[in-house]
């Protein structure tokens, strides 16, 4: 889909369909009325007489009748303002171009009114790009009921935003290509394939890469993720990749940052942020074996892997002037006859015993590993997502990721993000009174059976393995795939939850270091 920014007449664009954003309970917009008046009148009496509300994800087109150029005009909804976060303004977005698709429009035109400022030009790129997503991308039979959208065209959003617009469709694709990846069936997207995903991505950009097979897992004393992976014939992988953002990068590394660094600061000041991903391609649960209900979507327990490697993508193509690494800890938990067993007493890489009471709860024992691995390369902040605990559902359902956090200050430029993102999150509490909950009678700590608090107490798990850094955890379990068909408006199937959360923080990140170096110390 190509985007283009126009300052033409709304009136006097050549489309399929012009669009124009309602909000509930709100007229129709200043400039939305000159249009109005154009197609006597119409859009203003549907307004009025309530045939159309506004509601979120409420589309309705309009024969233009040649009375614009349009030939077509729609009215979307934004559902009510006071409800109207990034979130919701890229869903609507996204219903949008998918109502559009099912009806063949070719070139689409959005039109900025009132209530919409200048500010939503990202949340309405990211949002109709998102739209453009297709799940049934394996299916053979007749054509696809919705089609593809060959241009949007954007009126009313000023000039010379071209940039912005192609950092905001970057971001959609991206988001997309995560939704692509947790769509993938798991006899397609083994751990192998994520390690040469993330090679792809590494030669597209020249990033340093490493990828651990058993033999260096085993090596390394990565246990925990050898653990998970032992009942599968597919062995794990633990991926690294590193974008040396403002580092000079190894030599004979390629690396897409500077070298010289303008304010003379030592590396040893500067933040490297690991973006870790749970990548389970694969969760029957192992011998602790899930029932086959819950069983049948576990092909999306690579969710976390998945955003943080469309993330880095995206990073390191921006030439983004942070040190980020991506981390993935990729295994299929299957409960062949080299599986492991509840009971077990495993050795983390960095020392720890870990009691495998249940083996279900595997991504926390695979982070464990990969946080360890993180803080060995260098990492100063650690932010890792995963599908972690069907609890998430409970607490806070689909419309966000849960998360925990060990650090203020980090969390909130995790919050920040999240805002810039439109990919919602929610901090839950750590309570010290629960650590006695993660003790095991036998080794240091135990890896499930805590018995309240679920969602929590995977987050405290992990929180053990960061080595005392700031770290964020964001469970996606729930907001990485809308299950609940009732709930309408967060985005059904695979959403790429925090793929453009990552992005954001690693640009909220870059900014505010660039603001606070050289510290003043330095700078005489
Ligand atoms: N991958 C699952 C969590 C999950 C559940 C993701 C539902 C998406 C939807 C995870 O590995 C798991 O099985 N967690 C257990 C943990 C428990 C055994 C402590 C769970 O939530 O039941
Ligand atoms: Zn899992
Ligand atoms: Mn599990």
């Amino acid at each position: 889909m190509k985007i283009s920014l126009v300052s033409a007449a709304p009136a006097e664009l050549n489309v399929d369909a012009l669009a124009i954003p309602v909000a509930t309970g709100q007229p129709l917009g200043p400039r939305a009325q000159d249009l109005d008046r154009a197609m006597g009148g119409v859009l203003g009496e549907m307004v009025a007489n309530a045939e159309f509300r506004g509601r979120i994800h409420e589309v309705l087109p309009i024969p233009a009748q040649g009375k614009v150029s349009a030939r077509r005009v729609i009215l979307y909804g934004l559902g009510a303002l006071h409800d109207l976060d990034g979130q919701r303004l890229r869903s609507a977005h996204h219903e949008l171009v998918r109502a559009s698709r099912t009806w063949g429009y070719k070139r689409l035109a959005i039109m900025r009114v009132e209530p919409l400022g200048m500010d939503a030009l990202k949340g309405i790129v990211e949002g109709a790009v998102m739209g453009t997503f297709e799940r049934r991308s394996r299916q053979t039979g007749p054509a696809p009921e919705r089609r593809e959208i060959d241009e949007l065209i954007l009126a009313g959003f000023g000039i010379g935003r071209e940039p912005e617009v192609i950092a905001a469709q970057e971001n959609g694709e991206a988001t997309n290509r995560t939704r692509e990846w947790q769509n993938a069936p798991p006899n397609e997207l083994t751990p192998d394939a994520l390690a040469q995903e993330a090679t792809r991505i590494a030669q597209r950009h020249n990033l340093e890469l490493e990828v651990l097979g058993p033999a260096e897992l085993k090596a390394g004393g990565y246990n925990l993720l050898l653990g998970v992976g032992a009942g599968s014939a597919r062995p794990p992988r633990l991926i690294r990749l590193r974008h040396h953002g403002t580092s000079s990068p190894p030599s004979g590394e390629g690396g897409s940052g500077r070298a010289a660094d303008p304010a003379g600061r030592g590396e040893a000041d500067r933040p490297v942020l690991a973006l870790i991903g749970k990548g389970i391609t694969f969760d029957s649960g192992g011998i602790s074996l899930k029932n086959p209900e819950n069983m049948s979507r576990m092909k999306d327990d690579m969710s976390g892997a998945a955003a943080v490697l469309s993330a880095i993508d995206v990073i390191a193509s921006r030439k983004v002037p942070l040190d980020v690494m991506a981390v993935i800890a990729a295994a299929e938990n299957m409960p062949g006859p080299t599986a492991q067993r509840p009971g077990d007493v495993l050795v983390s890489a960095d020392g720890k015993t870990v009691e495998i009471v249940n083996t279900d709860a595997e991504g926390r024992l695979v982070l464990a590993d990969a946080l360890t691995h993180a803080l060995r390369n260098g990492a100063t902040h650690l932010i890792d997502l995963a599908t972690l605990t069907g609890a998430a559902t409970i607490a806070i359902g689909h419309a966000a990721s849960a998360a925990v956090s060990n650090d203020d200050a980090f969390w909130t430029q995790v919050e920040q993000a999240s805002r810039e993102a439109g990919d919602r999150v929610w901090r839950l509490p750590i309570f010290a009174d629960y650590r006695i909950l993660l003790r095991s009678q036998i080794a240091d700590l135990r890896n499930a059976e805590y018995g309240e608090a679920g969602t929590i107490m995977g987050g405290m798990f992990i929180a053990e393995f960061a080595g005392a850094k700031p770290w964020a955890h964001i469970d996606i379990a729930a907001s990485a795939w809308n299950t609940n068909d009732e709930l309408t408006t967060v985005l059904r199937g695979p959403s790429g939850a925090g793929t453009r959360l990552c992005i954001e923080l690693v640009e909220v990140m870059a900014r505010s270091a660039k603001d606070s170096w050289p510290p003043a110390s330095r700078n005489s």
